[in-house]
């Protein structure tokens, strides 16, 4: 049974055809609209959400398929002390496809191990979001056309933004990828991100503090929430929350073909006076968010064995 627990599990050519498939989506949803009529999927989300759940829902609707499952851990059986593990048992012969968030790190993948459906990892703890680096990657390529050679600043919450980890483990496999980290001292990307991901690929990466330093000379800026249900205390939380307010005097520094994404939800972190701006892409990347998760849901309910029939690719398709 093939799962979705870390960007990793996809292979770079793998994730290629992905991201095809989800561009294919894109141009004519509308010849996907019967390709997993019949099937259900499974929204087992014990931490909030608003994009990741809906989106995977309206994917597979939008796929002809039926929808089911609880968005917190209350309205479930996790309430009454129920594991992960047997409620997964339980939703394997309820519906044939299952996506999962929870506070626990790893939490997915034990998951994974009880189920005989495919599991996809949406969200665990501060570890890893893949599907939200599907959707970033898709993003990516759609806009800029390519994912290798491209200079990408990482601003915020990097210690506990599990956007940003999955999203460095993807990209360090294409070539030419530098990043800038910027966050406060204390919201530095985690030592075992450098030792065991970024070091041994020879990725060139910078840190520094501040935001003017750095904005001048990206391809991408990648801004984050400060990830407030992760801190041990809260005055910590207010001392760095307000820490990178990107408004429209900071953009004015950046390059005119520089991206501005965001997974959201943003707090402050993102002045509302730049969402007009052309480069201001995080609700194109929301949107985005759809038609990635579903390609996935077809590839791993492909690769569960499911019969589906997909359309041809339509044209415009071979000019990528
Ligand atoms: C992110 C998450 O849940 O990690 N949200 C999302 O899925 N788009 C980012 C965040 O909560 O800050």
């Amino acid at each position: 049974m093939r799962h979705l627990m870390s960007p990793l599990d996809f292979s770079v050519e793998e994730l290629a055809e992905l991201l095809d498939l989800a561009l294919d989506i894109e141009r004519d949803p509308s010849r996907y609209s019967q390709v997993c009529a019949g099937k259900k999927l499974a929204t087992c989300f014990y931490e909030p959400s608003t994009r990741t759940r809906l989106s995977f829902e309206a994917a597979m609707l939008n796929l002809g398929g039926s929808i089911l499952g609880f968005a917190s851990a209350d309205s479930s059986s996790a309430a009454k002390g129920e594991s992960v593990s047997d409620t997964i048992r339980v939703i394997s012969c309820y519906a044939d496809i299952c996506a999962i968030r929870h506070p626990k790190e790893g939490a997915s993948l034990v998951a994974s191990q009880k189920a005989t459906i495919p599991v996809i990892n949406a969200g665990d703890g501060g570890h890893q979001h893949p599907t939200q680096t599907l959707t970033d990657l898709l993003t990516i390529y759609s806009l800029k056309g390519h994912l290798d050679n491209l200079k990408i600043g990482l601003c915020g919450d990097l210690k506990f933004g599990r956007t940003v980890h999955s999203l460095i483990h993807a990209l360090i496999r294409y070539p030419g990828i530098r990043f800038i980290m910027i966050s406060p001292e204390e919201l530095k990307i985690p030592s075992n991100l450098k030792e065991d991901a970024l070091d041994p690929a020879h990725i060139a990466y910078a840190e520094t503090d501040r935001l003017e330093d750095a904005i001048d000379d990206l391809d991408i800026l990648y801004m984050t929430r400060v990830q407030r249900e992760r801190f041990f205390n809260e005055e910590d939380y207010l001392r760095m929350k307000d820490f990178y307010i990107l408004d429209k005097k900071k953009l004015a520094m950046a390059r005119e073909d520089m991206l501005v994404m965001h997974p959201l939800p943003r707090v402050n972190e993102i002045s509302v006076e730049v969402d007009d701006d052309p480069r201001a892409v995080y609700f194109k990347q929301a949107g985005y968010g759809v038609f990635v998760r579903e390609a996935l849901i077809i590839r791993l309910l492909q690769e569960a064995g499911a019969n589906l029939s997909l359309p041809e690719r339509s044209k415009g398709a071979e000019s990528r």
